[in-house]
């Protein structure tokens, strides 16, 4: 991966890919911009452009997703698995799927402060039994606020927690989030951890709630 190989986003018009493609493109990465429907999809690509003066294109999921190694997925956990049963054929050995799905309880009308028990683990774990053999998945961007990303003005100033069977996949998920001033990844661990991961977003939603503001974590004591 080199820093100009342009970064998928499937889910790039929706909060969290939106404002995650903003920031890429405002550190001049290449971002295309995934959606359900192209129209859509060039649409928030140009006002991606008209914001930060980047190129950034729009096509949907299918294309966006061959256009480069590492995949951003950041679409409901109730459409993640017919979302990536859609996509099994366009991927090709050696891309990463970087899945921010979180199984928060409202995809089935719970609260968005509750989490649900997915069967195999964690929802990357889920998307991870969706893909084709030669795809590696890394989990994470659960606590990043999707506000936050898409006020270029607010500093950003937390951790990404990652998490992935592959170290030479999160190692490229980290370099890719270093392009991103304020955010720093750390690697927590195998894929089973990305359990433990999902479940900081609704604890976080909590805490926003109380304190009216949109926290980050940040883990002390490590250099990296
Ligand atoms: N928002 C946050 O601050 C935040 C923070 C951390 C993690 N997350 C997690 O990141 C993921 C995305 O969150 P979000 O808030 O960005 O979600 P969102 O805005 O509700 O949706 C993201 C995009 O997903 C696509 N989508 C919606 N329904 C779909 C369906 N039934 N089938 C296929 N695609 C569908 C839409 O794109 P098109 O209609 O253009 O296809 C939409 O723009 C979620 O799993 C969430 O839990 C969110």
């Amino acid at each position: 991966v080199t820093p100009l190989d342009p970064v998928p986003v499937i889910g790039g018009t929706g909060a969290l890919g939106f404002g995650l493609a903003l920031r890429l493109a405002s550190a001049g990465v290449p971002v295309v911009v995934g959606s359900r429907d192209a129209a859509r999809a060039a649409a928030a690509a140009s006002e991606i452009h008209d914001r930060t003066g980047c190129p950034v294109e729009g096509m949907v999921n299918a294309d966006a997703l061959r256009r480069g190694p590492i995949v951003v997925l950041s679409i409901p956990f109730a459409s993640q698995i017919a979302t990536l049963k859609g996509l099994r054929d366009a991927w090709a050995p050696g891309q990463i799927l970087f899945d921010a799905t979180v199984p928060l309880a409202t995809a089935i009308g719970g609260r968005a402060t509750q989490i649900l028990r997915v069967p195999q683990g964690s929802a990357a774990q889920q998307a991870a039994a969706e893909l084709p053999p030669g795809i590696e998945l890394v989990s994470g961007l659960h606590t990043i606020s999707a506000r936050v990303l898409a006020d270029l003005a607010a500093r950003l100033d937390e951790d990404v927690l990652i998490a992935g069977d592959s170290a030479d996949a999160k190692r490229r998920v980290a370099s890719l989030l270093a392009t991103v001033g304020g955010l720093r990844a750390v690697d927590a661990g195998r894929l089973e951890a990305a359990a433990l991961i999902e479940s900081l977003t609704p604890l976080l939603i909590g805490i926003n709630a109380r304190y009216k503001t949109h926290a980050g974590i940040r883990i002390t004591g490590v250099a990296c």
